[in-house]
């Protein structure tokens, strides 16, 4: 069945750095609710609120762990509260504790598959709130595999503004040889006795060559803003790691923290070329639910708002290719994609897109929004 909210309790709000810039989200998922919202460290889930009247949705990733859903029926994100931002200023000023928001089920690429009998080391490249799936991904793969190790590279701008300080030391307290936490910050003075830098090519370079050899990592989580993911993917494959291989270099994109947001988890807008000429009709069929709608909409218009005009209640959050929460299956006709790098080459190859990130190229398409 596709992907639906449910409303869920709000158990806690929580502060998730020091300066008061983050908070910590607490849902409380009851036990007949726990299979629906299982998930894989390193997902996210999309939220719905109403404020001031307009429907607004938000991509978190998960800090909690699936463990922790299973044993405690928690799901905790991460929440940089960004000036003017709507949904972050609402969740840090005025949800409370007892309320209730909608929230769609876990999706998303960012994850692997944990194993107990591994033996492996896992590294992570995480700059600002990109340290949210990774406190998952790190906390799920030690307690999981118990001999493998996790070195995570976390870049902050200050002391006071690193979320999730006490979380991570209370993880290394637990897994002391076997996690090793490098904080480096970009706006702290050089000479304080902290790691100045940003996570940019010329210090990934020197960590690459001092704290973290590549030839011995497994699998690699970047997460944050383009410029980034963007500097680590390259400066890995200097050092020789398959960057293109996305079993073995995992990335998400977040947003810079000071930027503008409109979403938590954004891309580029990547524009859609018309495949035919925009005046010419197209016919999208939509299943969604087992129930199947029909829609006839001009060429060029993305995939998603055509469905959208018959079947509302269709799952999306970013609309920019990067939460895949609008992920759908092509079964019938050809469609192109302008963007959605969130797809992994096994779903594009079965035939997935994302619908937001779609347009048609053949006269009639069908979009499946039940298969998972
Ligand atoms: S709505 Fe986020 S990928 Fe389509």
């Amino acid at each position: 069945m596709s992907l639906r909210f449910h409303p869920l309790k709000i158990g806690a709000v929580e502060q998730a750095a020091a300066d008061g810039s983050a908070v910590a989200l607490t849902c409380l998922v009851p036990v007949a609710l726990r299979a629906v919202f299982a998930f894989s460290a390193g997902q996210h889930i999309t939220l719905r609120a109403y404020v001031d009247g307009v429907e607004l949705r938000r991509s978190y990733s998960l800090c909690s762990t699936p463990e922790q859903l299973r044993r405690d029926g928690v799901l905790r994100i991460g929440v940089r509260v960004v000036p003017g931002g709507r949904f972050s200023g609402y969740v840090a000023e005025s949800l409370r504790p007892g309320w209730c928001l909608d929230v769609l089920p876990p999706v998303g690429n960012f994850t692997t598959a944990f194993d107990p009998g591994r033996r492996a080391h896992y590294a992570a490249i995480a700059a600002g709130s990109g340290i949210t799936p990774v406190l998952s991904l790190a906390a799920t793969a030690l307690a999981v595999e118990p001999r493998s190790s996790v070195t995570v590279l976390h870049g902050s701008r200050t002391v006071d503004s690193a979320m999730f300080v006490e979380e991570l030391a209370d993880l290394k307290n637990r897994y002391p040889a076997r996690l090793r936490l490098v904080p480096v910050f970009s706006r702290e003075r050089a000479g304080s006795g902290l790691s100045h830098g940003r996570l940019d090519h010329v210090t990934l370079t020197r960590y690459l060559a001092t704290a973290l050899e590549p030839g011995r990592v497994a699998e690699w989580f970047l997460c944050g803003p383009p410029g980034v993911v963007q500097a680590a993917r390259r400066t890995l494959a200097e050092h020789g790691v398959d960057s293109a291989d996305d079993s073995i270099v995992h990335t998400e994109l977040f947003h810079g923290d000071t930027a503008p947001a409109a979403t938590a988890r954004i891309a580029p807008p990547s524009p859609v070329e018309p495949v035919r000429s925009p005046g010419q009709p197209h016919e999208l069929v939509v299943v969604l639910d087992g129930r199947t709608s029909v829609v006839r909409h001009p060429g060029g218009q993305r995939l998603l708002d055509a469905a959208m005009s018959v079947r509302p209640e269709l799952p999306y959050s970013c609309r920019t290719g990067v939460c895949v929460t609008c992920r759908a299956k092509v079964v019938d006709g050809e469609v192109r994609m302008t963007g959605g790098a969130a797809l992994t080459e096994q779903e594009l190859a079965a035939g997935y897109v994302l619908p937001c990130q779609a347009v048609p190229v053949t006269e009639r398409v069908t979009l499946d929004f039940d298969v998972s």
